[in-house]
């Protein structure tokens, strides 16, 4: 396959250079301290079963490109939830918990988050509740429950799991852990993101590449700006930020055009599941809003085909299971490839070694199966 044929068409809906940044690592660790950072690395690299997820050149893909290297951090591979939501949710129980065992944990969900949650009170031999919408699959679902979690669905949206779990919470003195920040409840979140920035300590040990550019997946920025965070402890020189969601719930991308927190409407839900997210948490936003470069958005097209190919070698020499969340950083990075203007004022060239996180694998078994078929037809036609 000519894979130039496949990918040169790729666009971004939209493309916006942010004109307020400025990037200081002493403001992101005043938002996000080196204490937690390091923290959660010393924690969780304890953890039984810790293992480096790989750090895997896509080759092919940088090759076609024609940049120096493509570098995808393989979170398919993080224990055994295939997301690299395990370190964030999981990190926040234990710390929360300090020890105790007379405890109960809970936390409203669209997924991976629960599942982190869940598998952090199961270590540590802690009930946990978790609650999800009515949209939230049966398969995941499941996937909470064999982690030892009681799960309560609830009539309606995210929003309406989340004020229900609040409602209990409270009742029956439940601790809530959840990675959304707002300006009454910011230290868990932060806990969750700084367990999200250890994926930057295990890069800058696995490559001796100075990163020039990183593309970093958002939903409500907690990861994003927890990338950012360990960008500031960890990397030696700071790399251009490219911040990539779906096209129907680009919130940071609207965020900071406007220059303040703004929410938006999603009229059709994208297929990103754990990215359409309407509004950003508050402290990824005071992190993001000066460090990222530039945002851009991406339709869901090109989804299917990227987790296709990925799975079909044809972006590296292995194959790479990489789910829904895990194809927008390469389609973010291929679109903008494809303007010049945009990969120019980017300083995106053959000397470039980029960065993209590979979020998760088949987290959701079903819905991957489901798009890696539709993926490989659209190839083979
Ligand atoms: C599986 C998954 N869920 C959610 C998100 C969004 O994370 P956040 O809401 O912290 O921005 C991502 C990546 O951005 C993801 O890969």
């Amino acid at each position: 396959m000519n894979l130039k044929i496949k990918i040169n068409k790729w666009k971004c809906s939209k493309i916006l250079l942010n004109k307020q940044y400025n990037f200081s690592r002493l403001t992101v660790t005043k938002y996000l301290s080196k204490a937690l950072i390091d923290d959660a690395y010393n924690t969780i690299s304890k953890w039984k079963g810790y293992k480096k997820t790989p750090l895997i050149k896509l080759n092919k893909l940088s090759k076609e490109l024609k940049l120096n290297n493509v570098f995808y951090k393989d979170e398919s591979k993080r224990f055994h939830l295939k997301s690299f939501k395990a370190l964030g949710g999981a990190f926040a129980v234990e710390k929360i918990a300090k020890s105790k065992k007379d405890i109960i944990i809970s936390s409203a969900t669209a997924g991976n988050h629960g599942r982190s949650v869940a598998w952090g009170a199961q270590r540590l031999g802690l009930k946990c509740k978790i609650f999800i919408s009515q949209y939230v699959s049966k398969n995941r679902e499941k996937d909470i429950k064999n982690l030892g979690a009681d799960v309560i669905r609830v009539k309606g949206n995210y929003e309406n799991s989340l004020k229900e779990c609040q409602k209990q919470s409270k009742i029956n003195k439940w601790k809530i852990v959840q990675d959304v920040s707002n300006k009454k409840y910011k230290y868990i979140p932060k806990l969750t993101m700084a367990g999200y920035s250890l994926m930057i300590k295990e890069i800058s040990n696995q490559t001796n590449k100075y990163i020039t550019h990183v593309f970093l997946q958002a939903g409500v920025g907690g990861m994003a700006a927890g990338a950012v965070a360990g960008v500031a402890r960890y990397f030696k020189r700071i790399p251009k930020i490219v911040v990539v969601e779906p096209e129907a719930a680009a919130c940071v991308l609207r965020s900071i055009e406007r220059g303040k927190m703004t929410k938006i409407k999603i009229n059709k839900q994208s297929v990103m599941g754990g990215m359409s997210c309407s509004e950003m948490s508050l402290v990824p936003w005071q992190i993001l809003k000066n460090t990222a470069n530039c945002c851009v958005s991406i339709k869901d097209t090109n989804i299917s085909k990227t987790i296709a190919l990925l799975y079909n070698k044809k972006l590296s020499k292995i194959k790479i299971v990489g789910g829904e969340c895990s194809a927008p950083g390469i389609i973010g990075l291929v679109s903008v490839c494809n303007d010049k203007t945009i990969k120019n004022s980017l300083k995106i060239n053959e000397n470039s070694n980029i960065l993209l996180i590979g979020c998760e694998g088949d987290a959701d078994t079903l819905l991957y199966d489901k798009l890696l078929k539709i993926g490989k037809k659209k190839l083979s036609s």
